[in-house]
């Protein structure tokens, strides 16, 4: 018998809850599983030895579906760079500490990239020292940036939620008959996949977004103000998608970065609403979707949280087969009928990577998104959940604030 443990790390999404429901479900049905705990705030739970038990938390199907349901991470999250072993064993040993303490034989990390170079370390770490601990990444991010993967859990319901905003917004912008323009500012990094998604609104029938912006362009004011133009002689509401990523000379970002170096990013939709301001002088507003683009589970995709399901359960069989060091990705069969399959990569192969968005899926003018790439998109976001409600909001599955640091 031994136990295992599961730990979310990063930024939240929709979908990380889902896959915990995965790993959870899937483990119960293994005889020689007993404990199941969950570390908490990712791997610095398993450093400080601060683990719930899961099997006393999720008492009931009621409970595995109400945290499918749930935005963010109900274990707590962190951006946590576990240093090299050779220059801090010290870490490693806390790490083993827990890990035998708790009888712990496989553990299982939802994250992304950065997350994944966790799981990378560790997995050597254990084959090095002779330590028969499995480790094995579950991918998870908005960004969608991860390697080899086709696709990360909780993309597909950030671009619903996006796209869904961005329909609304449009349809709130055509009331008065002055001209203007909104700027929506997007999540996603130095990676514009969820930027990107906001064009599926072309496959409705829909002309907005008129323009697109991902930091795989190299961003120019003047071609800005050109493009602005351009749509303000055939559109009386501009409807702009912008990537948080994006550069401009003038540097809009607060300079402030997390423990792997990543800048905080925001304020590049308010830079472009003072550009339209002074430039051509027309009602702007600009509008961050911000957390909400990660957290809005009402506008989920069911097949982004069936999906991540899925591949956390994956995950479990795949650590149960004797493999570690290992991330479950998911590769794409077919778009129509959408079909994927869920395969193992190295993990090593996708630490610290990023996958961009490929440069044939962007126009020649850099300012918006070929129409057959929407068939990559539109399968991520299809289905909705049943959301379980209570006066009339969503209700949410949390562990007692007494529990989270
Ligand atoms: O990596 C996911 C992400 O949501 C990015 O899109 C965003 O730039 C970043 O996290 C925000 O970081 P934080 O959660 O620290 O605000």
């Amino acid at each position: 018998m031994m136990n295992i443990a599961v730990a979310q790390s990063g930024g939240p999404t929709c979908a990380i809850n889902a896959s915990l429901v995965g790993v959870f479900k899937e483990a119960l049905k293994f005889s020689e599983i007993d404990a199941i705990f969950g570390s908490i705030n990712g791997i610095e739970g398993i450093i400080e030895n601060h683990l719930v038990d899961l099997k006393t938390t999720i008492l009931s199907n009621n409970d595995m579906e109400l945290l499918r349901q749930t935005p963010s991470t109900v274990l707590g999250s962190c951006r946590y760079k576990l240093p090299d072993w050779n220059e801090d064993v010290e870490t490693y040993k806390k790490i083993v500490n827990t890990l035998k303490q708790r009888n712990i034989g496989a553990f299982f990390y939802i994250g992304g990239n950065d997350s994944m170079d966790t799981v990378n370390k560790l997995s050597e770490y254990f084959a090095n020292t002779g330590l028969d601990i499995k480790v094995i990444g579950i991918p998870k991010t908005i960004d969608n940036d991860l390697c080899i993967t086709d696709h990360t859990p909780g993309f597909g319901s950030a671009a619903k939620y996006v796209a869904t905003t961005m329909h609304e917004i449009t349809r709130d912008s055509i009331v008065y008959s002055i001209p203007s323009v909104t700027i929506v500012e997007i999540m996603g990094r130095h990676a514009g996949w969820l930027t990107a998604s906001s064009a599926v609104l072309h496959a409705m029938g829909e002309t907005a977004p008129h323009l697109v912006y991902v930091p795989e362009v190299e961003f120019s004011k003047e071609s800005f103000l050109d493009d602005v133009r351009q749509q303000l002689s055939k559109h009386k509401a501009v409807i702009v998608a912008v990537s948080e990523g994006i550069e401009v000379p003038e540097g809009v970002q607060s300079g402030l970065v997390d423990n792997f170096g990543h800048k905080y990013l925001s304020g590049i939709g308010k830079y472009l609403e003072d550009v339209v301001r002074s430039e051509i002088g027309c009602k702007v507003r600009s509008i961050e979707l911000n957390v909400m683009q990660r957290c809005s589970s009402h506008l989920g995709s069911r097949t982004d949280i069936d999906e991540a399901e899925a591949i956390g359960a994956a995950g479990v069989r795949t650590a149960l087969s004797g493999q570690t060091g290992k991330v479950m990705v998911f590769r794409r069969i077919e778009d129509m009928p959408y079909t994927v399959t869920i395969e193992v990569a190295d993990a090593s192969d996708i630490a610290n990577k990023e996958k961009f968005l490929p440069k044939k899926y962007i126009n020649s003018a850099g300012n918006n998104i070929r129409d057959f790439a929407l068939s990559y998109f539109l399968p991520l976001i299809q289905g909705d959940l049943n959301l379980i409600t209570e006066q009339g909001i969503p209700k949410h599955f949390a562990l007692h604030e007494s529990v989270l640091k």
